[in-house]
């Protein structure tokens, strides 16, 4: 099977991503967005250039060191690194938590990063106990013993800069205009409107006049609808995240696999592009898995670059590729209905 596709819109790769980084030019990537893979979390393949197969918490901060070393070379000067990660449970019925945030901010700070910001990712208790099985979340706990209850652990994006001038604003000339995610208005932000415009609009409706009145202004000052936008995007929980606008993935599943890859939800990748990176910029991910920063990457007519260890990940992220233009037609069409 060819091991890399390269298209005028993406390149895409079945390899150690060491091996694809250490080819890439200085200063050549415009954002980076991943989740890296964590020893412990997930096991996604058996090779031992799989960085979650790592034996212990070190021999992965060694390991991964070597890649934030490459991604500070390649990243232009005053751009971007976002990761996704979480604090990661090192034992199911004790709850007790390792900070990896932590370790990723230190790893990134001493290769030339600053870091800039923290973007908490709400998600529903129910779901994390239904995924992770975790016993502090089981309501039988607080009968028993509610000291060994703990709330779900949310996501983080953490936002790093690589140190240097950025040459190229990063600009919306128009502002923002389509809403990734579940609930561009919130109540309160309907009634402060209502007040100050004496409407008696619902959210939905709300949100409709504003995309009926400000869609196609292109003054991004008085554009109503990009303020309301960036007004939940400025939110340092972002609580509306669709956990299902995910790619494909169930049918990467090989048979001895313990789990599935859980692919990044394309409203983050979205945002984080739509916020970070210009139309036609280069956006990397040195852990593709099923495609998803690519696939959003071209989908918002940026270049996409992505490196995937797992054959069946990567072949996934192949097919998933062939959907692009048709979701790209869904982000471009007029209709913002959400509700
Ligand atoms: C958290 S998952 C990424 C999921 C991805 N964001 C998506 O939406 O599908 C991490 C991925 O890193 C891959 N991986 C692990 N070690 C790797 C390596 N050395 N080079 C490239 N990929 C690797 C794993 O196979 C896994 O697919």
């Amino acid at each position: 099977m060819e091991k890399q596709i390269i298209t005028e819109n993406y390149a895409i790769y079945n390899n150690d991503c060491m091996n694809v980084v250490d080819k890439m030019d200085n200063n050549s990537i415009d954002l980076s967005v991943y989740s890296p893979p964590f020893c412990g979390l997930y096991k996604y393949s058996s090779s031992e250039r799989d960085m979650s197969n790592n034996a212990t918490i070190e021999d992965f901060l060694t390991q991964y060191e070597f890649l934030i070393k490459e991604m500070a070379r390649i990243t232009k000067p005053g751009r971007i690194n976002a990761i996704h990660c979480q604090d990661i449970i090192t034992h199911t019925t004790k709850h007790n938590l390792y900070d990896f945030p932590h370790d990723i901010i230190k790893i990134h700070e001493k290769h030339g990063f600053y870091y800039r910001n923290r973007i908490t990712v709400w998600k529903e208790p129910l779901r994390v106990r239904m995924r992770t099985m975790v016993q502090s979340l089981m309501h039988k706990k607080i009968v028993e013993d509610s000291t060994e209850c703990f709330t779900a652990v949310p996501d983080y994006v953490l936002i790093f800069v690589k140190a240097g001038e950025n040459k190229i604003p990063v600009t919306h000339d128009h502002g923002l205009k389509k809403y990734h995610g579940q609930t561009p208005v919130l109540p309160e932000m309907c009634k402060k409107f209502n007040k100050t415009n004496e409407t008696n609009f619902d959210e939905f409706e709300l949100w409709e006049y504003l995309n009926n009145t400000y869609y196609k202004k292109s003054d991004p000052r008085s554009n109503k609808l990009s303020h309301y936008i960036w007004q939940r995007y400025a939110s340092s929980v972002w609580d509306d995240i669709r956990p299902d606008e995910v790619l494909k993935f169930k049918e990467s599943k090989e048979e001895d696999d313990e789990k599935h890859v859980h692919p990044l939800q394309l409203d983050i990748i979205n945002r984080l592009i739509e916020l970070y990176s210009n139309p036609k910029e280069i956006v990397f991910t040195p852990f593709m898995g099923v495609g998803s920063e690519v696939f959003s990457a071209v989908a918002n007519d940026r270049k996409g670059i992505g490196v995937e260890l797992k054959e069946s990940y990567y072949k996934q992220a192949i097919k998933n590729m062939q959907s692009v233009k048709e979701y790209c037609d869904f982000l471009s069409c007029e209709d913002n209905s959400l509700f």
